[in-house]
């Protein structure tokens, strides 16, 4: 079928389900199709513009040109293919945040793949083995191209698709925008060495405080996803009776009502809920202390759908950690403050912080720095984290997904994750299978920390 008026530049799945898909709200494409074996899309990241704070245009870094980036769906155990085009001005590479895919599909400069140059284009293709709500964001330059919009989800429907009768992505961010559009910093020193630089421009899917609409009774899966460089997000709904269905992208065995949850950079939130009589509204806050702000809102709308219970969601094929025979490895986090002397172009590297005191050197084709950890493949390992620092880290591992045993110092149901968050002198055990051969980036997720030394890789080998 041809994919008439779309340019290359544009986001397009090939396969004749695009051109129904197109046809829906971008928030809220329920079950996807693919045609002939094939999940296949375009993709691009370039300068473009947005209008971001109403009534101002903002130049931006955006996949496809678009703000929102487009939700990239696709299926458990389906192989997806991605073109990916780098117009922008630096070179970059794309990561699939929480997907446990090959090495060399990873998305990161130098340990997975050279970056991917200014006019060249590269093909990601992989098979994703879990469900859920993931993002995928670059791993190059991440303060300024994250934080000026290359960021989108990915959503990998069930193996044997699970049907709510609605579904919408909520992509939490805050843009460093003034009132009127225009850049703020970034990321500033002194913000950088204490919780990162907050942006001040509230959005969800790039909009102020959206209003969406929901069926009354319809059962309901929101995909939250903390695109933010910096923000942890406690979340409560108000409105209706909400359950937490998985955390980062992975399904929790017993659904459990939320009352609020932290969402760190990186970490994404599925809550379930049943639609309440029309004419209601349904809010998503974020709550600061004490004070609620509305994220975004849903007015419930007449339906004729029959009251049923929340579709369960099947567990992901986690290796279950073999603890009796794990080994444990310690790691530290700590606040480091110091500037190291100037560079040749007479510019101080800030490196703030440490793990396992050491700062992240960078690296580069030639030098690599060496792994914080060995593994060995196949083995089970017990990650003891502690932070040391009063501030709080959003800790990501690269292909694996942890096994979260005990949270400050008490045992919690084992839930699964690819980001462990450290409150405040925080202390955490997680254990996973290292059955991912490769060198694995493991990182704050707080941008700017893990540009100033939160960052290191583990190897499988
Ligand atoms: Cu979203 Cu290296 O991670
Ligand atoms: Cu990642
Ligand atoms: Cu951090």
């Amino acid at each position: 079928m041809p994919v008439h008026g779309l340019t290359r530049r544009r986001f397009l799945q090939s396969s004749a389900a695009f051109a129904a898909l197109s046809a829906l709200p971008a928030c809220s494409l329920v079950s996807a199709s693919r045609d002939n074996g094939m999940w296949e899309y375009h993709l691009s990241a370039e300068p473009s513009t947005a209008s971001l704070v109403p009534g101002h245009q903002t130049d931006v870094l955006a996949f496809n040109g678009k703000i929102p980036a487009p939700t990239i769906r696709c299926r458990q155990g389906e192989p997806v293919t991605i073109h990916f085009t780098n117009n922008l001005n630096e070179p970059t590479t794309i990561h699939w945040h929480g997907l446990r895919i090959p090495i060399e599909m990873d998305g990161v400069p130098f340990l997975s793949q050279p970056p991917i140059q200014p006019g060249e284009t590269f093909t990601y293709r992989f098979t994703p083995p879990d469900a859920g709500t993931f993002w995928y964001h670059p791993h190059m330059n991440s303060v300024v191209q994250l934080g000026k919009g290359l960021v989108g989800t990915i959503v990998v429907e069930e193996a044997s698709p699970v049907a709510f009768d609605e579904e919408h992505v909520l992509m939490l961010k805050h843009w460093h925008l003034d009132p009127q559009g225009k850049w703020k910093d970034l990321a500033i020193p002194r913000y950088s060495a204490r919780m990162g630089t907050p942006g001040e421009w509230g959005t969800v899917n790039g909009v102020h405080q959206p209003k969406y609409e929901l069926q009354e009774k319809a059962t309901t899966r929101l995909r939250l996803a903390n695109v933010d460089n910096t923000l942890t997000y406690p979340i409560q709904v108000r409105g209706a009776d909400a359950w937490i269905v998985a955390i980062d992208g992975n399904p929790i065995a017993t659904p459990r009502r939320l009352e609020e949850h932290k969402i760190a950079p990186g970490m994404r939130l599925d809550i379930g809920l049943v639609a309440p009589k029309a004419g209601t509204n349904v809010e998503i806050m974020y709550m600061k202390g004490r004070f609620p702000f509305l994220l975004a809102s849903f007015t419930t709308t007449p339906s004729t759908l029959v009251e049923k219970p929340l579709p369960a969601l099947p567990l992901n094929p986690v290796a279950t950690p073999d603890l009796a025979n794990a080994e444990t490895r310690h790691f530290v986090f700590e606040w480091a403050g110091a500037i190291t002397p100037a560079d040749k172009q007479g510019k101080g590297k800030h490196e703030f912080w440490l793990m396992n005191k050491r700062a992240w050197e960078g690296m580069s084709k030639g030098n690599i720095p060496d792994p914080i950890a060995t593994l060995e493949r196949g083995k089970t390992y017990i990650f003891d984290l502690k932070n040391v620092t009063q501030y709080h880290h959003p800790i990501h591992l690269h292909g694996h997904t942890f096994t979260v045993l005990e949270m400050d110092g008490k045992p919690v149901t084992p839930f699964h994750t690819d980001t462990v968050l450290l409150g405040k002198n925080g202390h955490a055990k997680a254990a996973f299978v290292a059955d991912n051969p490769g060198r694995w980036m493991y990182h704050c997720h707080v941008i700017e920390h893990m540009k100033t030394g939160l960052m290191g890789f583990v190897e499988v080998v």
